[in-house]
């Protein structure tokens, strides 16, 4: 088996007096979803957290194609995630200014490409989404679901090598929310990227290759279990 991309190794990160992870594992390879579970507060968003280095932990390491992630200086690590990573949230978190087609284009546009191009590149993505009818609404007048689909066309116009997914599903119904994970699902195997995808939905983590469970309240260990299987 090849090197992973992603590790992390023996993370631990405190809030003041609450331990959120103390001594938390994970390894992520080219092309796999792996799905985090737990019960809420276990550490899961955290673990992303660290993981996608939004947040350094206070112990541990974490590795991402054979750099060590924990080491590098904010500005790198944030160059890093522009240009490897994308993300999808719980309420999409698009900008309520922007139509759905400026939003998809925005990490495009960050990234110096030219606005026709962006737009170009970010329809495309809305279709293969089946949201390409919403294009040029707003997030304020669209459904849950569409919003959830336009983050996600967001998250893949960069062509990432892994995506971040905290509850990607969590403010949807089940019908909605297994259109978002099927076409997530399918996106990523046509780009190749990874998935790492926090979940306390059995049925949203059965979309995963493997499943990973953070136990006990303030999460002491990550360990494997056998995959849930899709
Ligand atoms: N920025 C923060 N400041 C203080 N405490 C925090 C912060 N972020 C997380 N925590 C605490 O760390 C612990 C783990 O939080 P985390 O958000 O990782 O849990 P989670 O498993 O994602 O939960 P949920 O399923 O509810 O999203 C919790 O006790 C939480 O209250
Ligand atoms: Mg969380």
């Amino acid at each position: 088996m090849s090197a992973p991309l992603l590790t992390g190794d023996d993370l631990r990160k405190s809030f003041g007096p609450t331990v959120a992870l103390s001594g938390a594992g994970l390894e992520l390879s080219a092309g796999e979803v792996v799905a985090v579970m737990g019960p809420s507060g276990s550490g899961k968003s955290t673990l992303l957290h660290c993981l996608a280095g939004i947040i350094r932990p206070d112990g541990g390491t974490v590795r991402y194609d054979g750099r060590d992630v924990s080491a590098m200086s904010d500005g790198q690590r944030s160059a890093l995630r522009r240009s490897e990573f994308g993300f999808v949230f719980q309420f999409g978190q698009l900008v309520h200014e922007l139509t759905c087609l400026e939003n998809v284009a925005l990490p495009l546009r960050l990234g110096g490409t030219k606005r026709a191009e962006a737009e170009r590149q970010a329809a495309q993505w809305l279709d293969r989404l089946e949201v390409g009818d919403v294009a040029g609404k707003r997030p304020g007048e669209i459904s849950g679901g569409q919003g959830q689909r336009a983050a996600v066309a967001r998250a893949l116009v960069t062509q990432p090598r892994v995506v971040f997914a905290d509850e990607p599903t969590g403010a949807l119904d089940s019908l909605s929310g297994e259109r978002v994970m099927t076409a997530l699902v399918d996106a990523v195997k046509q780009t190749g990227a990874a998935i790492l995808l926090v979940t306390h939905e059995p049925r949203v983590a059965a979309y995963s290759d493997r499943e990973v469970m953070i136990r006990d309240g303030k999460s002491r260990q990550v360990e494997s279990v056998p995959a849930g299987g899709a």
